[in-house]
């Protein structure tokens, strides 16, 4: 049996109902410092005050951006259960409003060389995150990178932050365009939602969407759609210096209302995929697929 069969057969043997799977999106843009990780941790927030169990996963391969911005350090990452035989509920680290973190650490870097016993021990303990959580939201380093685009590649969702800045637009141009490019990418199955980030006003936010749309529909021809805008806000940067989500410590701020609207914009989105593996285990499953292991 060669290694893509067994990584078959295993997620076959460990799927859950793909009811009970958790919602996966990921968070990413084309240029750093843009607001991924302020995106990140706010939607939890808003999710978690809908009633949701929220999970975030910090894939930063280089800076760890979560626990910095939540405060809290975790203990181990996910090379500890990959390798120190650690279960997924001791590499969760609980923030606030018992919003869960994960750390991918340098664990994700060698998932690739997994025999089968610790690709069945993975996916095992990665489906019983789909018991934990309900939405699961993977925070992405910047940039175009393989590691960034098959992550997004195996994603249900892609959350795509852009801002007005003319190097953060082209940059999100060459992010879709190799996204657009990798033979795996579905883009029936996989949705880019944009959201328009340090904008002046909304209509600054709507403008910067069809500006890239523009584009992206005649060379690229990648279907997207737009999730909407949050402003510029000096309560945010506030926030961010007294590592508390903006959504947590000043819920009147501008740019915690804007969470608050994107937040039930995603929630009113209908998220069924088809032909993708569904939940955390699924969404390993279809990275590793794309890796051709
Ligand atoms: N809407 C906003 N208003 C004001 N400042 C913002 C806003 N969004 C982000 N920032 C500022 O930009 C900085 C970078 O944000 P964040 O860390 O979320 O970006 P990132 O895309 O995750 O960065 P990296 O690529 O380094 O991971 C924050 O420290 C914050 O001060
Ligand atoms: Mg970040």
């Amino acid at each position: 049996m060669d290694q893509a069969t067994r990584l078959r057969t295993i997620i076959k043997q460990n799927q859950v109902a793909p009811a009970n799977a958790a919602r996966v999106m990921t968070v990413t843009s084309g240029k750093g410092g843009v607001g991924k990780s302020n995106v990140a941790i706010n939607l939890a927030v808003q999710f978690k005050k809908m009633g949701q169990r929220v999970i975030i996963f910090d894939a930063d391969f280089g800076l760890a951006n979560i626990e910095v911005m939540f405060g809290t350090v975790p203990k181990h990452n996910l090379a500890d259960l990959v390798y120190q035989g650690k279960g997924i509920r001791d590499v969760i680290t609980w923030g606030p409003l018992d919003i869960g973190f994960i750390s991918g650490g340098s664990g994700i870097a060698g998932l690739t060389n997994l025999n089968t016993d610790y690709l069945n021990y993975l996916v095992s303990q990665l489906n019983e995150l789909d018991s934990i959580a309900d939405v699961i939201i993977i925070d992405t380093g910047a940039g175009i990178s393989s590691a960034v685009i098959e992550f997004l590649v195996a994603s249900g969702e892609i959350l795509l932050v852009t801002t007005p800045e003319p190097t953060s637009i082209t940059d999100s141009y060459s992010l879709l365009k190799a996204l657009k490019h990798n033979p795996r990418y579905n883009s029936g199955s996989s949705q880019v939602k944009v959201i328009s980030n340090k904008v002046s006003d909304y209509k600054e936010g709507e403008q910067l969407y069809k500006k890239l749309n523009a584009v992206v529909q005649r060379y690229l021809h990648l279907d997207m759609s737009y999730l909407g805008a949050i402003p510029e806000d000096h309560e945010l940067s506030k926030a961010v210096m007294q590592q508390s989500p903006v959504c947590i410590s000043n819920v009147n701020a501008k740019s915690a209302k804007a969470f608050d609207d994107i937040s039930k914009t995603l929630m009113d989105i209908p998220h069924e995929r088809s032909g993708m593996m569904r939940g955390m285990a699924g969404f390993f499953a279809n990275m590793l697929k794309s890796r051709n292991v």
